[in-house]
């Protein structure tokens, strides 16, 4: 055993049992109800999407496809439509007999790939959708909405096809929007993706989501294209016992009691930092670890690990954003007007500005006038490097 930073998968995980249960028993039976989870970055909600995925496998029945929305770079409409597509038809390759990775095809010119397709015994109609998909002309279609309703689509018709149940566990559903060509395709199409969803038969939607706001407006509020539609479970932070049972289970040391108490304190539960100074405790070179080394670990993780992290998202934001960041961070400030105060701003600049925060996943109104940043750890590397 030891510390990881990729997704945790079978032995790696601590507790979501539960979960993990509840979506591949739901997902086996008879209903078409997907889930939507979400939670806080790095809380382990891809890591869960993927241990489904992997015990789904052995069902001859069912087809599971994971995708993530962040995975498409450069972060275009025609991007998301080919590489989704593709996604879809590898997982579909050993149903219907494709001898080679499709993306390798659409290199080719499209008589080769029409030729390379007409051995694929599926029907004429399907293949057509398909051949499209692989090569249309990304100057030519405009129909922005039209595109992603027909890569949303391949994977029904193929399920349909080969009498399989398509289950797609699309990970930052809500940046779907963000995706764009001459400019973003906007809200609109999630709704697009709802009215397609509707009439599917053998499609079932997971969605995942780390930004709050980003989805509610798309999966969980009652004037979202989505809501009602999917089973919604927050992903929340380990306990401290789970914790616990992560730190003695992976590493080579012993960590003392009030160690432990001092790494929860500092990671909130989140696996990823637990799993990020697991890594480090490891490389201490003292085999009975205290609070004295845990404090050294925290200090030197921020330092060495913290820009690594944090620094193009922090830089990526605007001059503004970041001063309110700074000031929260810094100052412990939560409301518009005393942000407003320590930044010399007007407090309703301030507000506009904290919606976009939230937007972007940095911060979180908790309730009336209080806002909090969501990442402890990244609001404590600006707290060390500002304050
Ligand atoms: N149940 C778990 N037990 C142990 N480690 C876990 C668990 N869940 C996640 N992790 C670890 O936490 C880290 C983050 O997990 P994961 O990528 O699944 O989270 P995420 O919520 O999808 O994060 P992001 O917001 O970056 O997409 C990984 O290092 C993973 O190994
Ligand atoms: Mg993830």
């Amino acid at each position: 055993m030891s510390f990881t930073l990729k997704a945790a998968k079978g032995d790696d995980f601590i507790n979501r049992k539960e979960i993990i249960n509840e979506i591949v028993t739901t997902i086996s039976g008879n209903s078409r109800i997907g889930f939507a989870l979400y939670g806080s970055r790095r809380v382990g909600k891809t890591s869960i999407f993927k241990e489904v995925q992997r015990k789904l496998k052995s069902n001859e029945d069912i087809v599971v496809i994971y995708f993530s929305v962040w995975e498409v770079m450069p972060k275009t409409i025609t991007n998301f439509v080919r590489y989704f597509s593709d996604t879809v038809l590898e997982a579909y390759r050993y149903k219907i007999p494709i001898k080679r990775r499709v993306v390798e095809l659409v290199k080719y010119p499209v008589e080769v790939i029409r030729d390379y397709l007409r051995d694929v015994k599926i029907s004429a109609k399907v293949m057509d959708e398909i051949e499209f998909l692989l090569t249309f002309d990304d100057k030519k279609e405009k129909n922005y909405g039209d595109l992603i309703r027909r890569a949303f689509d391949l994977p029904e018709k193929l399920a349909a096809e080969t009498n399989t149940k398509c289950v797609i566990l699309m990970d930052e559903f809500p940046s779907i929007v963000d995706l764009k060509n001459e400019s973003k395709i906007g809200q609109d199409v999630i709704g697009v993706i709802r009215t397609l969803y509707e009439d599917q038969k053998n499609t079932v939607l997971c969605v995942s989501g780390s930004i709050r706001k980003t989805m509610e407006i798309s999966v969980l509020s009652s004037i979202s294209p989505f809501y009602r539609q999917f089973i919604v479970r927050e992903i929340k932070p380990l306990s401290k016992d789970n914790v616990d049972e992560l730190l003695k289970k992976n590493c080579r040391k012993e960590i003392d009691e009030k160690a432990l108490e001092k790494i929860f304190e500092f990671t909130k539960g989140i696996p990823f930092y637990v799993q990020l100074l697991g890594k480090r405790i490891d490389a201490v070179e003292c085999n009975k670890i205290t609070c004295q080394e845990i404090k050294q670990v925290i200090a030197d993780t921020l330092e060495e690990e913290g820009a690594i992290l944090f620094n193009s998202e922090f830089f990526n934001l605007s001059a503004r954003e970041q001063k309110i960041i700074i000031a929260m961070s810094t100052k412990n400030l939560h409301s518009p007007g005393d942000i407003a105060k320590e930044t010399k701003e007007e407090t309703s600049t301030i507000s506009t500005y904290l919606i976009y925060l939230q937007e972007k996943g940095f911060i979180t109104k908790r309730r009336k006038g209080i806002y909090s940043i969501d990442d402890l750890v990244f609001e404590k590397w600006i707290a060390w490097k500002y304050g």
